[in-house]
């Protein structure tokens, strides 16, 4: 992960517990190896052992706090569950939950199956429904905060990226209901819509090798962005700096989406 010089206190986190899907690699790896060096202990859920374990135990070594690894499918509620028992079981409480968990290829509609369609909405936008429904407990008695990875796919009309606006665009409105339905409870919710962010599968996937300079010129702010920026703006949105903020979207992608017709 490329580095920045925090701006926030080194243990704003102390004593808090998160729980990040999808955090085993790319943008959430980098929110939570954040999060953790702000003081906060982690849980990080993905689909291959491994990987996640392999990644919780480098987490760990690499800050200092304790993330356990839990395999499982956001497709599945049940796994859910079981991971959040297990979160609890060891840490004691969730203050902060990231719905980050995603899949993505591109595809013509022409090409795109109707399974290849539901694959995509049942992991972004069914498995931030079942992080919501499987930790929302947990975050009511925490007064916890939960986010979602978004994108700006669907602000205009991407081509080959119909499955994922579609599913991008529910992600979206589900997390500002929930914002809205347990705003009273003490609980926010909010999204982070990246834009083009290097060293991820998500760009590395999309964004043919031939087309970036084209695409960087046209970026407002005439680079991608890292990794980083992400995690540092999930930092400052889980912070008390942002305990007024709730059912909205940051958007981090150097305001590449006004003027970029791809990602
Ligand atoms: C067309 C495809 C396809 C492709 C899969 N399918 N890849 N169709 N083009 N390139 C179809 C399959 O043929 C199948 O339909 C259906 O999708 C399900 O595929 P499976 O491989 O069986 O599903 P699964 O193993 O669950 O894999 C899910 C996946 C996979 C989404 C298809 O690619 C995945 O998990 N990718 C890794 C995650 C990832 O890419 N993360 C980065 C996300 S970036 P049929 O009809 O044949 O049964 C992101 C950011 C967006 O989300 C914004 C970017 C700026």
């Amino acid at each position: 992960m490329s580095s920045t010089v925090s701006v926030f206190k080194p243990d704003v986190f102390a004593g808090k517990v998160a729980f990040v899907t999808g955090g085993g690699s790319g943008i959430c790896y980098g929110i939570v190896k954040q999060l953790m060096a702000h003081g906060c202990n982690a849980a990080i859920f993905g689909r291959r052992q491994k990987n996640i374990e392999d990644a919780a135990a480098a987490l760990s070594k690499d800050t200092g706090k304790k993330c356990i690894g839990i395999s499982g499918d956001v497709r599945k509620l049940d796994t859910l569950q079981e991971a959040i028992k297990r979160t609890v079981a060891e840490f004691g409480r969730i203050d902060f939950v990231v719905a980050g968990a995603a899949g993505n290829f591109l595809s013509p509609l022409a090409g795109l199956s109707a399974n290849a369609f539901k694959t995509v909405l049942e992991i972004d936008t069914l498995g931030t429904y079942h992080t919501f429904k499987a930790t929302i407990d947990e975050l009511c008695k925490t007064k916890g905060s939960i986010l979602a990875i978004s994108a700006t796919l669907h602000y205009t009309a991407t081509p080959l990226q119909a499955h994922v606006s579609a599913a991008k665009a529910g992600v979206d409105a589900l997390i500002k209901v929930i914002g809205v339905e347990y705003g009273p409870r003490g609980v926010r919710a909010n999204i982070i819509a990246p834009g083009p962010i290097a060293g991820t599968e998500g760009m590395d996937r999309l964004m043919p090798k031939e087309l970036v300079a084209e695409h960087t010129r046209a970026i407002p702010l005439q680079t991608y962005g890292s990794i980083d920026d992400i995690a540092q703006a999930a930092t400052f949105l889980f912070s008390p700096g942002a305990k007024y903020i709730t059912a909205t979207t940051l958007v981090v992608d150097g305001g590449s989406w006004h003027t970029s017709q791809s990602v």
